[in-house]
C-alpha cells in the first residue's frame, strides 16, 4: 500500500500554508518530513488524514496495483483503509484509563490477541494499563498515543513530532518501536522540527520543508549537505 499526495494547495483563514506539496509513503519504509515550526508539517499530514481539504491537488491510496482517490474523503474511511495518525500533542483523554483509550480508538473491547501484540511493543503500557490518562508521563502518552494507532492494524502510520519533547531514553525506546513497525511492513512518515540526529539513522529518505514548499527530497545525508537547504530549514 502507498499513500501519496500530489501538488496539494492549502489554504487556512485566508493565508495560503501549503503549495504544490507532493509526497509519498509506502508500506515498509520510514519517512521523515522535516521543517521548522510553522512550515507546514502538521498540514501536510493532516491533509493526508482527511482532516484539512485541499483548494486544489490530490490525495491517493494505491493498495494491490489499485489506486483510489481520497481526496476531501471522511478521515474515518481513509483510517478505514489503513492510515493511523499519532496527532502532535498526543490528545490522551485524561480522565480515561490506558485500557479505555485504547478500547476507544478501537471502537469497543480490544480482543485478547491484539491488545497482547500491542503491550509486546510497550511492556510498561501492560502495566499501567488501569492508570488514568492525567497521571501518564510525556513518554507514556506518546506510547499510548502510537499503541492507540496500532490497535486500528494501521499499514501506514502518519506521526507527528513523535520524539519531540521527551527524555533520551524515552526517544532511544521510541526509535526502536518505530524500527520494530517498519521491520512488521509497516510504513511510517514521521515528522521532526528540531533534532537531525535523532532521526538520522531512523528514516530510509526525507522531505524537506519550508513555508509550505517541498524543498528537498531524498537522502538526509544529501540533505545536509545541501548547503541552500540547510539553511532554509535550519538557518545555518
Ligand atoms: N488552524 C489554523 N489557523 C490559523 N493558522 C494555521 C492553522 N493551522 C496552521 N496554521 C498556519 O499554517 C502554517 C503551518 O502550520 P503547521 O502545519 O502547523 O506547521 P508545522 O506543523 O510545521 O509547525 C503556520 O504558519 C500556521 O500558523
Ligand atoms: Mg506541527
Amino acid at each position: 500500500m502507498r499513500l501519496y499526495a500530489r501538488d496539494l494547495e492549502v489554504w487556512i483563514g485566508g493565508v495560503k500554508v501549503l503549495s504544490g506539496v507532493s509526497i509519498d509513503v509506502s508500506e515498509g519504509e520510514v519517512v521523515g518530513l522535516i521543517g521548522r515550526n510553522g512550515a507546514g508539517k502538521t498540514t501536510t499530514l493532516h491533509t493526508l488524514m482527511g482532516l484539512v481539504r485541499p483548494r486544489s491537488g490530490g490525495v491517493y491510496i494505491e493498495r494491490n496495483g489499485v489506486e483510489l482517490e481520497v481526496t476531501g474523503s471522511k478521515p474515518y474511511r481513509i483510517a478505514g483503509m489503513g492510515v493511523s495518525l499519532v496527532p502532535q500533542g498526543r490528545y490522551i483523554f485524561p480522565d480515561l484509563t490506558v485500557m479505555e483509550n485504547l478500547e476507544v480508538a478501537y471502537g469497543g473491547r480490544v480482543p485478547e490477541d491484539l491488545i497482547n501484540e500491542v503491550f509486546q511493543y510497550f511492556p510498561e503500557l501492560g502495566r499501567i494499563r488501569d492508570r488514568l490518562g492525567i497521571h501518564l508521563s510525556g513518554g507514556e502518552q506518546q506510547m499510548l498515543a502510537i499503541a492507540r494507532a496500532l490497535v486500528r492494524r494501521p499499514r501506514i502510520i502518519l506521526m507527528d513530532e513523535p520524539l519531540e519533547g521527551l527524555a533520551p531514553k524515552i526517544v532511544a525506546s521510541l526509535r526502536e518501536v518505530i524500527k520494530r513497525l517498519k521491520g512488521e511492513g509497516i510504513g511510517i512518515l514521521m515528522t521532526e522540527a528540531g533534532n537531525i540526529k535523532r532521526v538520522r539513522d531512523l528514516v530510509d529518505r526525507v522531505y524537506g520543508i519550508d513555508r509550505g514548499e517541498i524543498i528537498f527530497s531524498g537522502g538526509i545525508d544529501d540533505m545536509l549537505r545541501d548547503e541552500a537547504v540547510r539553511r532554509r530549514i535550519w538557518g545555518v
